[in-house]
């Protein structure tokens, strides 16, 4: 059984994955800050990313871009004309509202009035500041609404200089941000999030192959990293669905505790981007294919992914509670290379004899692997705390272990102990734990 949206937002807020932000002045609305078990875990899935779609390919490079960019891009891009959601205004309140989203179109669900709205009206979806010292139209900028246009606008300076022939792609990792109407769901849609988009450019008669190629990709990392299949659907837009930039589009989508929803869009861009920013910008972005000695405007198919429903999908299919010798025990199934901590070194007791031995084996992990050294409470609240944040091992020394230098280690998901000569843990947990 899949676990309710209050279920892990609590265990979220209770061992430190996730809080509301500004909680101290009543929080702030849609926005998250992440805890020291929350910046590991999405870091994990980042890291995760990188690794299969950058580091393990030699087709695939990476960049880092500004968030802030010139304003043209999003000229070029077709955002500052087209990025925006209807709203209408209740006249008595002045909230505004998305019409589709209104339970009743005649009533204002915030003051109650009766047909106060207004006529729609389109409501610019990016964030708007000033660069520099002076507020005018013509210092205005944006903040980015997707990492993707910081791609296209180096297309020329990455494959010049990473020397890269097509079919390659550009990855990037960062925070986007939307001044999204209906910011919901904790973690799910919020205004500033982190997506991990690549942008693959391949020759236009190429890029169906490729498009078919990393809807298949994309699937099997979730998977690999352990989402359930029945958890996932896959499903290929309609035309009258498509963005504006879009031949093809196809969601993975996962079952959230509201209903599927989407994880990922895997879009067939085709030249659209490219061919803007080169009108745009008056840059030749064309691409000379020595081979045949044709030149052209690359197509493109894009795998989007935002970070934080990933790691919201990742926790939630972890989440698991069963029953032993009569309690209730909930254990975080966590990939091990999710897994924020991957092993917990716990005395016995507090007595100085154990934390002194405890102090060696943390020395010996911690240039491997995150660990963290528990020594409060009971041992078997300590091991319901480990299960509970996903941590896979758990080292315990007890007094034996002064006599025969072994320890015990236990195993999250099966909860089996092995007893391990101290000489020999590292080789055990590195045949388990990801490098
Ligand atoms: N470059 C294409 C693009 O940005 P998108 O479908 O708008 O496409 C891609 O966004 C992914 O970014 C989404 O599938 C989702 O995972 C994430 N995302 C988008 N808006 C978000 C929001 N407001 N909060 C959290 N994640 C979001």
């Amino acid at each position: 059984m899949n676990p309710d949206l209050e279920t892990i937002v609590n265990l979220a807020k209770k061992r430190g994955f996730v809080f509301q932000s500004s909680e101290i002045y009543g929080g702030l609305r849609s926005a998250y800050d992440y805890g020291p078990l929350g910046v590991e875990l999405l870091r994990n899935v980042k890291e995760e990313w990188w690794r299969t779609m950058v580091r393990q390919r030699d087709d695939i490079v990476g960049i880092d871009s500004a968030v802030i960019q010139s304003p043209q891009v999003w000229v070029a891009s077709g955002h500052v004309a087209g990025f925006s959601d209807p709203l209408v205004e209740c006249q008595v309140c002045h909230n505004r509202f998305r019409p589709d989203k209104l339970d009743d179109p005649h009533e204002c669900p915030e003051c109650g009035s009766k047909d106060s709205f207004t006529e729609p009206r389109e409501f610019q979806l990016m964030f708007r500041t000033n660069m520099g010292p002076v507020e005018s139209e013509e210092n205005t900028v944006y903040l980015r609404p997707e990492t993707a246009q910081g791609i296209f606008i180096n297309f020329e300076n990455v494959q010049r200089t990473a020397r890269k022939r097509l079919p390659f792609g550009i990855a990037q990792i960062g925070k986007s941000f939307r001044n999204e109407i209906t910011p919901e769901k904790f973690i799910f849609r919020t205004r500033e999030f982190e997506q991990m988009e690549m942008e693959y450019f391949c020759r236009p008669d190429e890029s169906d192959r490729w498009f078919d190629y990393w809807v298949e990709e994309r699937k099997r990392w979730y998977i690999e990293l352990g989402l359930r299949e029945e958890n996932l659907q896959f499903r290929e837009h309609d035309a009258d669905e498509l963005s504006h930039y879009a031949a093809r589009t196809y969601d993975i989508d996962y079952r959230f505790p509201w209903g599927w929803d989407e994880l990922e869009g895997i879009a067939n861009r085709t030249d659209f981007d490219l061919k803007a920013h080169a009108e745009y910008s008056g840059e030749d972005l064309s691409y000379f294919d020595p081979e045949t000695e044709e030149r052209f405007i690359p197509h493109v198919v894009e795998p989007a992914a935002g970070a934080n429903r990933a790691t919201l999908a990742f926790l939630l299919d972890a989440y698991h509670e069963e029953e032993v010798r009569g309690e209730k025990r909930t254990v975080l199934r966590l990939d091990t290379r999710l897994s924020p901590i991957k092993v917990a070194v716990l005395p016995l007791s507090k007595k100085d004899v154990l934390t002194e031995v405890v102090d060696e084996i943390a020395d010996l992990l911690r240039p491997l692997w995150a660990i963290e050294v528990d020594v409060t409470q009971s041992i078997g609240r300590r091991y319901r705390r480990q299960d509970e944040i996903g941590t896979p091992y758990a080292v315990t020394v007890d007094f034996d272990t002064l006599d025969d230098n072994e320890v015990t280690v236990r195993d999250r998901d099966t909860m089996d102990q092995d007893r391990i000569p101290i000489s020999k843990l590292i080789e055990y947990l590195t045949e388990r734990l990801p490098s």
